[in-house]
């Protein structure tokens, strides 16, 4: 039986990933390792914690000595790394713990696998899962290719982007079969709601106002979680080592158009007059350094390994607010406490 260690996943992607990998691959055993930051939660995997082929781990990535024993213990034959602090407002007000956990951690896992493989790494995989943006902001034009240059602006892009350099420097320098990927922002059920999607529903839904940053012209391309645990499934699989893959769904919206369409669909839902939700719009101080827009050309992974995104975005996106719906004691346990605190003193100051 394979041994995969999956980093992070009880956070947002993380654990569509490890649901992924434990119902397809009955063959593999999956180690998911996490810390439980408040980003995590057991919760997010109830459907499948009594499988067979399935170990959590509680565990940080940046506790040298523990990653060390653990990688001695478990001989895994491919790492598969998503655990990162992921939220760029945090980042702005605790860059450390960003460059603590997603570069120092990254670099001790990295270290892990390349002293536990001993040079043997035939048949090994340490893939790493980073984000589209590390390669800064795009103007009107143009995409982020793989050949695009790292420009990252906040703290968060700069610990991902010091992150990745490392990952490959471990591949040329001591030969560790790495594999990465660059993907666009991610929507879907299970996304923390401090993030704007999740955040916009759940204000919607209690009549709150609905914080749009600056004047609302930001872009960001959506991908559904799903297709992008499919694309991680893939490029693990079928991606050459040494490689990097941008991840995307040719799918850009203005901020505030996306506000708009949510407010539409909530409207809908909650049986309010066309137009009730989008008075909640209020726009608040711009985020510092924020970039302008995203864009993911991922015409290789759809040329090389054949993957493309299943779902239109509006699709996606009634899906995504119906599980939200449908879910109110999931948002009800990660809203309250510290996460009643952060968003008092993020949204005061705007
Ligand atoms: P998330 O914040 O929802 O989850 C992160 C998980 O990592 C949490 O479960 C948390 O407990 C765990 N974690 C944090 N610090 C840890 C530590 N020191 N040790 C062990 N576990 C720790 O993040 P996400 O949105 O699911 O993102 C997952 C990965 O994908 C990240 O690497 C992120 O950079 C990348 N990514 C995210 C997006 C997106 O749109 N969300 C897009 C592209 C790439
Ligand atoms: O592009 C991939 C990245 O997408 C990932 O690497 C990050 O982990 C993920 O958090 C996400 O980063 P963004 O900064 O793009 O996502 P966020 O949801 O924080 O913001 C999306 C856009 O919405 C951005 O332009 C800022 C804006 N925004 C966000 C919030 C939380 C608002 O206007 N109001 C808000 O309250």
């Amino acid at each position: 039986m394979k041994k995969i260690l999956i980093t992070g996943g009880a956070g947002f992607i993380g654990s569509h990933v490890v649901r992924l990998f434990v119902n397809k691959y009955p063959g593999y055993h999956i180690y998911n390792l996490d810390a439980l930051t408040y980003a995590g939660n057991l919760e997010n995997l109830k459907d499948i914690e009594a499988k067979p082929n399935y170990t959590f781990i509680k565990g940080d990535i940046t506790d040298e000595a523990f990653i060390n024993s653990l990688f001695a213990e478990t001989n895994f034959d491919g790492v598969i790394h998503l655990a990162a602090e992921s939220h760029v407002d945090r980042s702005i007000h605790s860059p450390l713990d960003f460059v603590r956990t997603n570069v120092l951690g990254t670099v001790i896992l990295l270290n892990a696998a390349k002293n536990s493989w001993k040079g043997n790494y035939d048949g090994k995989i340490f893939y790493h899962v980073s984000t589209d943006e590390v390669y800064g902001t795009l103007g009107d034009e143009g995409f982020f290719t793989e050949e695009t240059a790292y420009d990252p602006h906040s703290p968060y892009s700069a610990s991902k982007a010091a992150s990745d350099h490392f990952v490959m420097a471990y591949y040329d320098t001591y030969g560790l079969p790495v594999k990465m990927s660059n993907c666009s922002n991610n929507y879907g059920s299970h996304h923390f709601p401090e993030k704007l999607i999740p955040l916009m529903i759940n204000n919607i839904k209690n009549n709150k106002p609905l914080p749009v940053y600056g004047k609302g012209e930001n872009v960001r391309d959506w991908l559904y979680v799903e297709d992008h645990a499919r694309a991680i499934d893939v490029i693990f699989h079928k991606g050459k080592i040494g490689e990097s893959y941008n991840v995307g769904g040719f799918n850009e919206w203005k901020n505030i158009d996306l506000v708009h369409l949510l407010c539409r669909i909530m409207d809908k839902k909650l049986g309010r007059a066309e137009g009730e939700s989008a008075k909640l719009i209020t726009y608040v101080t711009d985020r510092p350094g924020h970039d302008l827009r995203y864009a993911i050309d991922a015409t290789k992974l759809n040329k090389e390994l054949g993957w493309q995104p299943s779902l239109q975005f509006e699709e996606g996106l009634e899906k995504t607010v119906d599980w939200y719906l449908a879910n109110e004691e999931w948002v009800k346990h990660v809203t309250s406490g510290d996460y009643q605190h952060y968003y008092e003193s993020m949204y005061e100051r705007r």
